[in-house]
């Protein structure tokens, strides 16, 4: 009944350790073939994880990130990058303060570029993962409206990355973090659904009950824009890793 591969693990620790030891392999490989590794990354509860394991294998196993080049998927609208809750912020936290990663080699959505002003900024990060070579592997979560990204219901297999309007129940779940629903931003900056896609390997992770029934709509339901993660349906290098609650509604 599953449409697209699923790898189902005890714990989400159990499913981080082989992600990252993916990770490490990659770029291990790359670095030996001296090839920058493109890592796709996503931000939120669900990869947090995986990042203490990088930096696990950072300090302990002496996994450099020297010739790594990163994209982040999406930024909150409006956010500087010093705000506590902006995905800069995030990522500077959780993992890249942490690694030996290069300043200039790190790409995030601007929150902060004038209205009129982001098309060419989203233009430019198209621009820049395609200078970059492509993604080699895209990590991914899942919101409950299904999006990868900010790709909200609506959101077309081949959309680009742009601004999106937030939907209410993704405002709504970021509310707590925000203290109050009227202080999250009302919109982002994301990669679109195409340049998720064109990836070469795509990572979906959930944990937890909370998300078992709009993974099984992805899993196994129709390919939809109604729900994005969907889409992992039609590529030909997409793996769902879950632990036993996320997976239990398959
Ligand atoms: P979460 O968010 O990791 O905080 O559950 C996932 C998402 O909205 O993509």
């Amino acid at each position: 009944m599953n449409k697209v591969p699923v790898e189902i693990f005890e714990s989400p620790e159990d499913a981080v350790a082989k992600l990252a030891a993916e990770t490490a392999e990659l770029i291990r490989e790359n670095d030996a073939a001296e090839r920058p590794t493109v890592l796709g990354l996503a931000t939120g509860g669900t990869p947090i994880r995986y990042y203490q394991e990088l930096i696990r294998l950072h300090n302990e196993l002496d996994l450099s990130f020297a010739n790594v080049i990163t994209f982040n998927l999406d930024e909150y609208a409006g956010l500087p990058r010093e705000h506590k809750e902006s995905y800069w912020q995030f990522m500077h936290d959780n993992l890249f303060d942490h690694i030996d990663i290069k300043e200039e080699n790190i790409h995030i959505p601007s929150g902060t570029v004038a209205e009129e002003d982001i098309p060419a900024h989203c233009e430019e990060y198209e621009q820049a993962i395609i200078d970059a070579g492509g993604i080699d592997q895209q990590i991914l979560g899942i919101g409950r409206t299904g999006h990868i990204g900010f790709n909200e219901p609506g959101s077309p297999q081949d959309s680009l990355t742009r601004a999106i309007h937030l939907d209410s129940i993704t405002r709504e779940d970021a509310a707590p973090a925000f203290g109050g629903i009227e202080n999250v931003p009302t919109s982002a900056i994301t990669m679109g659904c195409g340049t998720i896609l064109s990836a070469r390997r795509l990572v979906l992770l959930a944990w937890g009950e909370a998300k078992a029934s709009i993974v099984k709509e992805a899993v196994q339901g129709p390919i939809s824009d109604q729900v994005s993660a969907s889409f992992l349906q039609n590529h030909p290098n997409a793996v769902f890793y879950l632990d036993e609650a996320a997976a239990s509604a398959l």
